[in-house]
């Protein structure tokens, strides 16, 4: 299918909103055109609608072209952003896996979208043979999440790959967490996009870069998407500190290597004293920033925690996540902590 016709109908004819900032772009004058207030605040002036300078910078991390990046408000805007863009409500349809992250199905049934919601196997996997039974002429969107929260594994992007060149609308590969994986660039989807324009791979600064504050998302897809995503967003979704802070915290990408590494290392020692828990009937292996382990008494070791100071995430969703928490790995400080806690669990 072409593009074009991945577009709803509205979007393919909208003509943008065409903002100050867009429509005059150099330096050093006097600005009179946007109806801000002259005077310094640091902040007077709306940021660029298009963070050129970000994007060079998260080019430059990333190793793609700048003209296929969007950011967003948060990958939370580019996941509602891609759904309003492509799905005609009442009409058209996606698919999503459960469990998994909620927000696209959230944001199907805000966008008035059919959510198809197909149930991952027992190792947390989509089912490959069969996923296409649930495909049909009104399919848009296709949601692959690797790796995935909340099971912490990853899908082969091999399969990914097959699905790519089967499916005729957007695969969208959302990997929030792919810079917690060990030897992630060539895991990643961004390899496949340069080769399929119908998939877009959804990044992050707020996990690895630790920046969930300043709600920074990527986007990398084809130029012709991009153009149309640009029209739909509002013109200043990424506000003057958050694109500074950004462009700041990229160029460190040490800090950023360290931190990954300490982060990593932690995870695998929790999972391993983990499996020697008692209390946890079931421990999974993870590659991202969290471990999933199951639990008898789910809500009591919830509420023990909680009262002393560690908040964890019940993840508590039948059939397959039964009595299931989620536990994100903090600092060695925190992690020494939480085990402490746990081996003294007395019920
Ligand atoms: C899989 C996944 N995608 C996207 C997001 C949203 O991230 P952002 O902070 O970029 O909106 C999350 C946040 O938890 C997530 O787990």
């Amino acid at each position: 299918m072409e593009i074009e016709q991945l577009i709803r109908d509205n979007i393919r004819v909208l003509k943008g909103y065409s903002c100050a900032r867009e429509e005059f772009t150099g330096q050093g004058v006097t600005f009179l055109d946007a109806n801000e207030s002259p005077y310094d605040t640091g902040y007077n002036r709306y940021p660029d609608p298009y963070q050129r300078e970000l994007k060079e910078a998260v080019a430059r991390v990333k190793g793609v072209d700048p003209r296929r990046l969007i950011l967003g408000n948060g990958s939370d805007e580019l996941i509602d952003l891609l759904i309003r863009s492509t799905c005609e409500p009442g009409r058209d349809n996606l698919i999503v896996f459960s469990p998994s992250y909620s927000m696209y199905e959230v944001c199907g049934h805000v966008n008035g979208a059919e959510v198809r919601v197909i149930d991952l196997g027992d190792h947390f996997e989509p089912p490959w043979e069969t996923l296409f039974d649930r495909v049909d002429e009104r399919t848009r969107l296709l949601f692959f999440c690797t790796p995935n929260n909340p099971t912490g594994n990853r899908w082969p992007l091999e399969r990914i790959r097959e699905v790519a060149e089967r499916f005729t609308g957007w695969v969208v590969v959302d990997e929030a967490y792919m810079d917690f994986v060990t030897g992630g660039e060539a895991a990643s989807a961004i390899s496949l996009q340069a080769r399929f324009p119908r998939v877009v791979v959804l990044q992050t600064l707020s996990k690895a870069w630790g920046l969930a504050g300043l709600r920074v998302g990527i986007g990398i897809a084809c130029p012709e998407l991009i153009a149309y995503l640009n029209r739909v967003k509002p013109p200043y979704n990424i506000n003057t500190p958050a694109q500074r802070a950004a462009i700041e915290a990229l160029a460190d990408t040490a800090t950023f290597r360290e931190r990954v590494a300490t982060i990593v290392r932690e995870r695998e020692r929790l999972y391993r004293a983990f499996l020697e828990m008692a209390c946890f009937e079931r421990v999974y292996p993870s590659e991202a920033n969290f471990l999933l382990a199951r639990c008898p008494a789910y809500g009591e070791l919830y509420d023990y925690l909680v009262r002393h100071g560690v908040v964890i995430r019940v993840r508590h969703i039948p059939p397959l996540l039964e009595r299931c928490l989620r536990f994100s790995v903090g600092t060695p400080a925190e992690n020494d902590r939480l085990m402490e806690l746990l081996l003294h669990w007395q019920r």
